[in-house]
């Protein structure tokens, strides 16, 4: 059996791709037609890929340039093959074997989407972190491009104390900030950091997303709902929950956009104290707020008790790949050791960038223009939805990316999803977001609207798509 990977090291004026292929037996080129269709068919010879030379993939796998001739020939009589005489061998057109199977008839899929939580892509500060990448990396010291400091880079973490001090009055110091590869990822790792530590209950939001229940479960925690209402999270009840610890979306509820009242933030920072509780604080769009100040952060309140979280992926991009959590200088190294024990890398120069573009405050500048941005599409959302669906109402703060659209009594959320659906509009109901185990709660029904999503030239499609589905639905 001869194997190789035809590579690119090979003499030829084509040298070709890389690609692992075996010969074998005494019929060496019916071997290697063999070889070739299998790769055809199993997709790892796409239609189009130019194919190495005879001579070089001949050199590869050990074996006479007459056997591979002969192979390309037979292929390329039976179709699989598409040889320019004087040009190359490709991988012919099939129709029918690699495209993807069309959806069902009648199910369109969704062009527009306005589910909660997405931010718009299309608004990205291209040429400005494209500047400012490649300023970060011509100025990197070599010692940037060793074995990263598993907390973060510390640049990046210097420039986060003094932006979120700043900005969300946070009490942070650059060694209590550890840098992750998104909030799931420092959730994670808290929650492993939790679960050493004997932690075995956590509570969480009776609204939120499903992906965060999951990822604390998957660390072997068992997630406890508290009931929100219009004051946010009930933390009355976290007493007796027989949680030690609590994740939380203080400034702005996801999704129901209540802020925790300040009572409950009282009486949160209390039980904490008192018990030895952990508070994550989701900070996810602290920098969104419309009317007025954001509140500060819950953190200020107790450092010692609470974990201040925050997300590069509403003020820049989710492809950004980078979030921060402050935390308590007594949790920051069993922070860092799982983070360590997950696998995952640093991508230091994408934080040298970050780094960069806070300290020359373009992240500022983009902030307030992304403010403005989101801002104009909330008061398009009340305006519609005021002028056109009189029986229905926005609620939830002047924030963030997404509110409520409360649908009057007797409309179901699944009907305007579905109604939606048909519009080619993703579009989730509120009990989407309920935790496992929590009934419904006496007839609310909403849905999500999540302004942020569309790009900018879908927004109003996606709005009257919205808006036709609910006014469809009308009792
Ligand atoms: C409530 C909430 N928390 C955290 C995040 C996540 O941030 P990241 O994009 O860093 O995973 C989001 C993003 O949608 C969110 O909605």
């Amino acid at each position: 059996m001869r194997q190789t990977r035809a590579n690119s090291d090979a003499p030829s004026r084509y040298p070709g791709i890389d690609l692992h292929l075996e010969a074998a037996g005494t019929r060496v080129s019916r071997s290697l037609e063999s070889a070739l269709r299998e790769a055809v068919v199993d997709g790892r010879l796409p239609s189009g890929t130019r194919l190495p030379a005879s001579r070089t993939l001949a050199a590869d796998l050990g074996i006479s340039r007459n056997s591979v001739a002969e192979a390309y020939t037979q292929l390329t009589a039976e179709g699989w093959l598409d040889a320019r005489v004087g040009a190359g061998t490709w991988v012919a057109d099939r129709p029918g074997r690699s495209t993807p199977a069309a959806p069902p008839a009648g199910t369109p899929a969704p062009v527009l989407d306005l589910r909660g939580g997405i931010p718009d892509s299309s608004v990205f500060p291209h040429a400005e972190w494209t500047a400012t990448m490649r300023r970060a990396l011509a100025a990197a010291p070599s010692d940037a491009f060793g074995y990263p400091d598993p907390r973060g880079a510390p640049p990046l973490r210097e420039a986060l104390a003094g932006y979120l001090a700043r900005v969300r009055g946070v009490r942070a110091r650059a060694d209590d900030v550890v840098v992750g590869a998104g909030f799931g990822d420092l959730l994670a790792r808290l929650c492993r950091a939790l679960r050493e530590s004997g932690v075995q209950r956590i509570a969480v939001e009776e609204f939120g997303h499903r992906r965060h229940r999951e990822i604390i479960r998957d660390q072997g925690l068992e997630t406890v709902p508290l009931p929100v209402d219009a004051g946010g999270a009930d933390v009355g009840l976290l007493g007796s929950s027989g949680a030690r610890a609590v994740l939380l979306t203080p400034a702005h509820q996801f999704p129901t956009g209540v802020a925790l009242s300040p009572e409950r933030r009282l009486s949160l920072v209390r039980w904490a104290g008192e018990s030895g509780g952990l508070v994550l604080e989701d900070d996810y769009d602290g920098e969104f707020r419309y009317d007025r100040r954001a509140v500060g952060a819950l953190q200020a309140l107790a450092p010692e008790h609470v974990v201040h979280l925050g997300t590069a992926s509403k003020s820049l991009a989710p492809a950004v790949g980078l979030a921060w959590a402050v935390a308590p200088g007594r949790l920051v190294p069993a922070l860092v050791r799982a983070g360590e024990l997950s696998g995952g890398g640093q991508d230091t120069l994408g934080q040298l960038a970050l780094a960069a573009f806070l300290t020359s405050h373009r992240y500022d500048r983009n902030v307030r223009r992304l403010r403005e941005h989101y801002r104009s599409r909330r008061r398009e959302v009340v305006e519609e939805v005021a002028a056109r669906l009189p029986g229905c109402r926005v609620s939830g703060l002047a924030a963030g990316l997404h509110c409520l659209l409360e649908l009057p009594e007797g409309v179901h959320e699944e009907d305007v999803c579905a109604e939606a659906a048909g519009h080619g509009l993703a579009l989730e109901g509120l009990s989407a977001f309920r935790a496992e185990g929590t009934g419904p709660d006496g007839g609310r029904t909403a849905v999500v609207l999540g302004y942020g999503a569309p790009r900018p030239h879908l927004f109003r499609a996606a709005l009257a798509a919205a808006v036709d589905s609910a006014a469809a639905c009308a009792p």
